[in-house]
């Protein structure tokens, strides 16, 4: 689990809790796991129930549940290529090839697995339970089951048999997956927790980052917005309540994935405003209780994607916030009381 959740908010226990405890972030997946054994095994018992051999569906079970206690769910995120060498190993140990070809080697028993990983269902949770009770999945399996792959082997082995696609594939998903993109590296987010901050995977399957800084409020300065210059996946930023200024701010810049940014009750003046010109993707912005003023908030007008602004407690009056609106129609300003 450690090197895929990146969310450690050292400083915010209750989100710190919910996101590193392995226990809570595992739990609906194992839920769900053993919810799918149990589905299948019912179906199993009343769909081919005298027919089949009761025992052979019996006994795996047992090991399965008891693997699914123990740290068998997969982690979240894209697999480290560590991972998938030690799936690669299980695979290769247990003479899975006697049956499957991968890449040209190996038996045709069973099904070509080389792209096996494109496929939508096969997720790394489904592989598990292929490998440790085929029957779940085809109640008259003639694959073995092999319940002695457990704990990190049995994690591996599914994230390395969902790696199998070919390459730059699409897995056709019912919902979209977002663009890949590297996880930050654990450096990094060791930097910015040290100055502060939390780092956030904004999904299981999403290596974009969330970045809060809001949390430690007065005592993160505009050193703890170096680092964040090298972390391009970053989709959403709160720095409210933060003692950053407008110099700070240049280290932005170039974060243009941003979507979401919280500045408000911080330093920042008209100034720090222009280093936003270049965030095309920015749909959320919110500088409540600063300095800006109505010729800052026209530096915003080339942000296409904007759709709420939040002026609020600033120099900012109906007509420039008019003015600006003409720009951007879509654009909804959050001027206040009288705005409403
Ligand atoms: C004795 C032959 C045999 C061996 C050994 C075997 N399998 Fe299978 N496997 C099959 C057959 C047959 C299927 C087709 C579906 C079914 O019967 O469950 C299958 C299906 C699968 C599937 C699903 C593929 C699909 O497209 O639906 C996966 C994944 C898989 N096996 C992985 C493994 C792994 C990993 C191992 C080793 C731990 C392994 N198999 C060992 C015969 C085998």
């Amino acid at each position: 689990m450690s090197c895929n959740i990146l969310s450690v908010a050292a400083s915010v226990p209750e989100e710190a809790e919910l996101f590193t405890n392995p226990r809570r972030a595992k739990a609906p997946a194992v839920i769900l796991l053993t919810t799918g054994v149990t589905a299948a095994g019912l179906f199993v018992m009343a769909s081919v129930g005298a027919q089949t051999k009761p025992k052979a569906q019996a006994k795996p079970a047992a090991p399965k549940t008891a693997a699914a206690k123990n740290e068998t769910v997969a982690p979240s995120g894209a697999p480290t290529p560590e991972q998938i060498a030690a799936g690669k190993k299980v695979y290769e140990g247990n003479g899975c090839s006697g049956c499957h070809a991968i890449g040209g080697k190996g038996g045709n028993a069973g099904p070509d697995l080389s792209n096996t990983g494109a496929n939508s269902t096969h997720t790394p949770a489904w592989l598990q339970s292929q490998v440790t009770n085929p029957k779940t999945h085809t109640p008259t399996s003639t694959m073995p089951a092999y319940p002695g792959i457990k704990g990190p082997d049995l994690v591996s082995i599914g994230l390395y048999l969902s790696s199998l696609k070919p390459a730059g594939a699409s897995s056709a998903p019912l919902i979209p997956v977002p663009v890949k993109v590297a996880p930050v590296s654990a450096a990094v987010v060791a930097k910015v927790e040290k100055l502060g901050g939390s780092v956030r995977q904004v999904a299981q399957n999403d290596n974009h980052v969330e970045i809060d800084y809001h949390m430690t409020g007065a005592s993160v300065t505009d050193a703890a917005l170096v680092p964040l210059a090298t972390i391009k996946t970053t989709v959403e930023l709160n720095l409210a309540k933060t003692s950053i200024t407008d110099a700070g701010l240049a280290n932005i810049k170039g974060l243009t994935g941003l979507k979401t940014l919280h500045l408000e009750n911080t330093k920042i003046t008209d100034k720090g405003l222009a280093h936003l010109k270049g965030l095309k993707e920015l749909a959320y912005l919110n500088v409540y209780g600063t300095a800006v003023t109505d010729d800052g908030i026209q530096q915003l007008s080339g942000l296409a994607n904007l759709k709420k602004l939040y002026v609020w407690q600033t120099k900012v009056t109906k007509a420039g916030a008019d003015k600006l609106k003409a720009a951007l129609p879509k654009l909804e300003i959050v001027l206040g009381f009288d705005a409403k």
